[in-house]
């Protein structure tokens, strides 16, 4: 059966005392909590990553890195490798989330790079892709999702999906206040799950958790968790305030 998760990307926020202080509450708030099988991540920036992880450690909040680089060292100045994440016991990486692709030039070649990499060794990933305004208007949303999976995932094997979990994050919507509408992510879940289904088959699809993600808050939560192939949210604005973050895990 597919999991649930609720995963915060913190983004280039929260300082040392503010990581710490948060992911402290996060631990006693969700110690006895009862959300079944859904899996909570939080995605504190590099510098605050170990820290975090050492912290959580027994509890159920799982870290996450916001990024790695697709080479396992050498000369890339400002860059972190995934064999340095798994050093200090990091197993989780966003990767392609839209404010990589927009600032940092990201391309689907690079990602699919990355996405190898990172599975090579056993890392799990959150993926992420998502049409831009523009595309949405136009009517090209589902051409440009297609693209970006296929040319992101779609050279991975099978097995190796096993380490996949896809976060669907329209662009018009991050940051913005602006959501999908319930029916909106859960046609284009529908549509991802039917192209996995196509190339991988029915049985694969079936056991890839799609988060939705794009202001993500308290009050709309459960109505978008409540459609059949939203398995969860990539959450960046709410997640900063253990008590939205908590509200929103409840909605399962
Ligand atoms: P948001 O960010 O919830 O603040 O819209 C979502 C994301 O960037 O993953």
């Amino acid at each position: 059966m597919r999991k649930n998760i609720v995963a915060g990307n913190w983004k280039m926020n929260n300082d040392l005392d503010a990581s710490i202080e948060l992911v402290h509450e996060l631990i006693l708030a969700t110690d006895d909590i009862e959300i079944g099988n859904t899996r909570i991540v939080v995605a504190p920036t590099f510098v605050n990553l170990q820290k975090v992880r050492e912290i959580s450690a027994g509890s159920r909040i799982e870290v996450a890195a916001q990024n790695m680089h697709q080479e396992s060292n050498g000369a890339f100045t400002g860059e972190i490798s995934s064999e340095m994440l798994l050093n200090i016991e990091v197993n989780d990486v966003i990767l392609g989330h839209s404010e990589r692709r927009e600032y940092f030039n990201e391309t689907d070649e690079v990602l699919a790079k990355k996405a190898s990499k990172a599975i090579e060794n056993e890392m799990n990933i959150i993926f992420c892709f998502g049409e831009q305004l523009q595309d949405r208007k136009s009517g090209n949303h589902f051409k440009i999702v297609e693209n970006q999976l296929k040319k992101g995932l779609f050279h991975l094997t099978a097995k190796e999906f096993g380490f996949v979990v896809l976060a669907y994050e329209p662009v018009w919507a991050i940051g913005t206040g602006e959501t999908a509408s319930p029916e909106q992510a859960q046609e284009m879940h529908a549509f991802i799950r039917g192209l996995f289904a196509d190339k991988y088959g029915k049985e694969i699809s079936e056991e890839i958790s799609i988060l939705y993600g794009g202001s993500v808050k308290p009050n709309n939560a459960k109505e978008i968790f409540s459609k059949p192939d939203v398995d969860g949210g990539l959450i960046g604005g709410a997640a900063l305030k253990v008590d939205d973050f908590l509200a929103i895990i409840k909605a399962f």
